[in-house]
């Protein structure tokens, strides 16, 4: 049976992520996967995760099974971080997932579930993990225009002109900030716009919210989803906490979907716990219950929305130093897209090849899109980077 198995197309990002391991150079620049990663290039345990780490080592009596669905109590600091007071909670079901790739797994299976002939839009591009999965469920696909690769922004009409072909059903996959691979966002009257669009097409959206706290801050990130959520009749949300938390290996993921009406949320709830149990039976666990007493703690809470807000001024930093050093350099305006740009991603929109002179010559590894992780720079290696830019001809 094993010799059927034929290989399977490796994950662009975490191809990278080998390669780079591989490269003896000492002065390679690691700008590939989205992880944060501070001025010493570690990437840090956050100071309220330690301090929630420590309490519940010296409180937790049991490891026994939480629920199917994860902790009631994480669902509920999850929703009002996301969501605010933006929905009514009798609305919502939710469930604890292996991180956000769980979370978009599993709303996919939901789709699947519920209408396995809907079509799932996405932008173009995406992160690759999107289109994988749904291709491996076997759901049909399409794209909509998002970015413009001359202005480097986003192409607001041609994602409209696509939007507006959806069907009623379908499923528009937007992220809720930061997006990634571009780093070109929506501004509110787009959000406003998008929305006109679902609800004259009658297609549902489904959320990715992978970095909220990374972009404008924690609220403003958040006020596209918001806005969503609170005009559709129905959404789906796949939160991630291993950005903003720090907590990419304890897999800490949710998944919301939002009904029209609360009379449909046991439904929409315990079909959430059965897809858990189905694909993994118990979340895990760790991660939500530091993230539940973070979120719930005000002391902790404070603490980490300042080291969480010291990250995203350190990439708006790094953004703008960059943006400045390639204007200085090039004597053009052509990189300011980069002090534009929100989040740990920003699409260079250059060629392969000069993505490939840049990891040759340069040993800077940048995934093959030309899209880099701002936060694998500092102060030292964003001149480093301006220069290899220029001598590439990007
Ligand atoms: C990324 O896009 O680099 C991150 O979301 C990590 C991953 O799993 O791909």
């Amino acid at each position: 049976m094993l010799t059927n198995l034929t290989a399977q197309p490796a994950d662009k990002i975490l191809e990278l992520v080998g390669m780079y391991r591989a490269d003896p150079r000492d002065n390679k620049i690691d700008l590939g996967v989205g992880v944060y990663k501070d001025a010493e290039g570690k990437t840090p345990v956050m100071r309220a995760v330690k301090a929630a780490e420590k309490q519940l080592w010296e409180t937790e009596t049991s490891k026994s099974y939480t629920s199917l669905a994860g902790e009631p109590a994480f669902h509920d600091a999850m929703i009002d971080l996301v969501l605010g007071t933006s929905v009514e909670r009798d609305r919502i079901a939710a469930a604890a997932t292996p991180g956000g790739t769980g979370a978009i797994r599993q709303a996919m299976e939901l789709v699947k579930l519920a209408n396995p002939d809907a079509t799932i839009w996405l932008s173009n591009p995406t992160w690759p993990n999107h289109p994988s999965i749904i291709k491996f469920l076997g759901l049909p696909m399409r794209e909509y225009r998002y970015f413009d690769s001359e202005t480097r922004a986003v192409d607001f009409e041609g994602m409209a002109q696509d939007l507006a072909e959806a069907k009623e059903g379908d499923i528009v996959l937007l992220h809720g900030c930061c997006h990634n691979p571009t780093g070109a966002n929506l501004t509110l009257p787009e959000w406003a716009e998008v929305i006109s669009i679902l609800q004259e097409t009658g297609a549902t959206p489904l959320i990715d919210i992978a970095y909220q706290g990374f972009g404008d801050g924690l609220e403003d990130d958040a006020a596209g989803v918001r806005m969503v959520a609170s005009e559709m009749p129905e959404c789906l949300i796949a939160a991630s906490c291993s950005k903003n938390f720090g907590v990419y290996r304890e897999r800490t993921g949710i998944l919301m979907a939002i009904s029209e009406k609360a009379d449909n949320t046991e439904v929409a709830q315990g079909t959430l716990a059965f897809l858990n149990r189905q694909n993994f039976s118990f979340p895990p666990d760790h991660g939500a219950r530091l993230v539940t007493m973070i979120l719930t703690d005000p002391a902790l809470r404070a603490d980490w929305q300042a080291e969480l807000e010291e990250v995203r001024l350190n990439m708006l930093a790094l953004r703008e130093q960059l943006a400045a050093e390639l204007q200085a350099l090039t004597g053009s305006d052509r990189f300011g897209f980069l002090a534009q740009h929100r989040g740990m991603f920003s699409r260079l929109g250059t060629s392969p090849d000069k993505v490939l002179a840049l990891r040759e010559k340069h040993g800077i590894y940048m995934v093959g899109d030309s899209r880099l992780n701002i936060a694998g720079l500092n102060k030292n290696s964003v001149s480093i980077l301006a220069k290899a830019i220029v001598d590439v001809g990007i």
